[in-house]
């Protein structure tokens, strides 16, 4: 698929025989056999221009960068952006966003408190400038998660929660550009009743099962994060089975929790994250948004192949589906059936955890 633009010439030009010439991306007509040669004056040449898979997703799906690192999500223009605690304890180790850094260590040793807390108070800081920095390129919403060790915790999550949106509002920044990050256990999907009671908005994070979704759904979370890589990597070393994005248990996870959610008429948004590969993506084509990494933008950016809508909200009304029950009882035991959901829910909290553990370190170092 090609669009047309129109170039200027600003000097003497010679058309020759009709011919595509590719120059950086773009396809430009010109005739090769010279026919005449204008003077020196602008001229208008009808050029085609080559659309990306990029474009052309985003006329299906709304494009979430997921990074910590500014530069690259200026480059890629999404309209939302994720961070985790993994992907900011990288970027805080860039030279170029040290101020940040700085500023957040400036704060923490003004709060009156032990060395400990002082860590905590300047962690905090650091995501909300991170976030606060995101919130100026991108139109939209900007994600920052909680704790990690805070995931089985309902009231330290909101505290937590509570004081990220303060440290916000502080610079300026509204709580309606924000998405507090909440791993998708139990507790953690009550305390996001809890704040989206509050006008606090939720973004439940490590969803590997519609269990979680179903639940997440009916605590009013504004949006959700069904996980597709994390999935993949699960099924690859445990079943020792390749997969196509036809058959990868993690786009069918989120297909699943697309058509439950338009079944029964949730308005939570269906965010799918953790891509390994560019397949995945298109495979989840026309899912209310996708997060994706810089090397996959990149992939997209660069390959103008074609884009097919695969997931459509219009499909769920011919879909058999039956309510998920959602009750404490049933959360946990449904989660508990799912070896895979369950190990990965695990897993991915003590990743973060230990993320936060080493950002504590650093920011520990360059206090010294
Ligand atoms: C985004 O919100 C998630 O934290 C991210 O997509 C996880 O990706 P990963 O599985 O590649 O770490």
């Amino acid at each position: 698929m090609y669009t047309f633009v129109s170039t200027c010439w600003s000097s003497s030009e010679t058309f020759s025989s009709s011919s595509f010439e590719r120059q950086s991306g773009s396809f430009i007509t010109r005739r090769r056999t010279p026919l005449f040669t204008r003077p020196k004056q602008q001229v208008r040449v009808l050029s085609l221009q080559a659309i990306s898979q990029l474009e052309k997703l985003q006329k299906l799906t709304v494009i979430v960068a997921d990074t910590g690192d500014f530069e690259q999500i200026i480059k890629f223009k999404p309209t939302d952006a994720t961070t985790n605690p993994s992907l900011i304890y990288q970027a805080s180790q860039l030279p170029q966003y040290r101020h940040l850094v700085d500023d957040a260590i400036k704060y923490g040793k003004s709060q009156a408190a032990t060395a400990e807390k002082r860590i905590d108070h300047m962690r905090d800081k650091l995501f909300v400038n991170f976030g606060a920095e995101i919130s100026k390129i991108v139109p939209g919403y900007v994600s920052t998660e909680v704790d990690a060790r805070l995931s089985f915790d309902v009231e330290g999550s909101v505290q937590q929660a509570e004081k990220l949106i303060h440290l916000y509002e502080e610079i300026g920044v509204p709580k309606n550009r924000i998405l507090i990050k909440l791993a998708s256990t139990w507790e953690g999907i009550q305390a996001a009743s809890i704040l989206e009671k509050k006008g606090i908005h939720c973004n439940m994070t490590l969803l590997f099962n519609i269990c979680q979704a179903a639940s997440a759904a009916e605590a009013g979370a504004t949006l959700i994060s069904p996980f597709v890589g994390r999935i993949l990597d699960w099924y690859k070393k445990n079943k020792g089975q390749e997969y196509t994005a036809d058959n990868d248990p993690g786009v069918v996870s989120v297909k699943e929790i697309f058509y439950y959610y338009k079944k029964f008429g949730y308005p939570t948004i269906v965010m799918g994250a953790s891509f390994r590969n560019k397949d995945e993506i298109l495979a989840l084509a026309g899912c209310d948004r996708l997060t994706i990494a810089p090397k996959l933008l990149k992939e997209l950016m660069e390959s103008d192949g074609e884009v097919a809508q695969k997931l459509d909200a219009e499909e769920a009304k011919k879909k058999n589906l039956e309510r998920i029950p959602t009750d404490e009882k049933s959360f946990r035991w449904l989660l508990n059936q799912d070896p895979m959901a369950t190990e990965k829910l695990a897993e991915g909290i003590r990743s973060f955890a230990q993320d936060i553990v080493s950002l504590n370190k650093l920011l520990d170092k360059v206090l010294v």
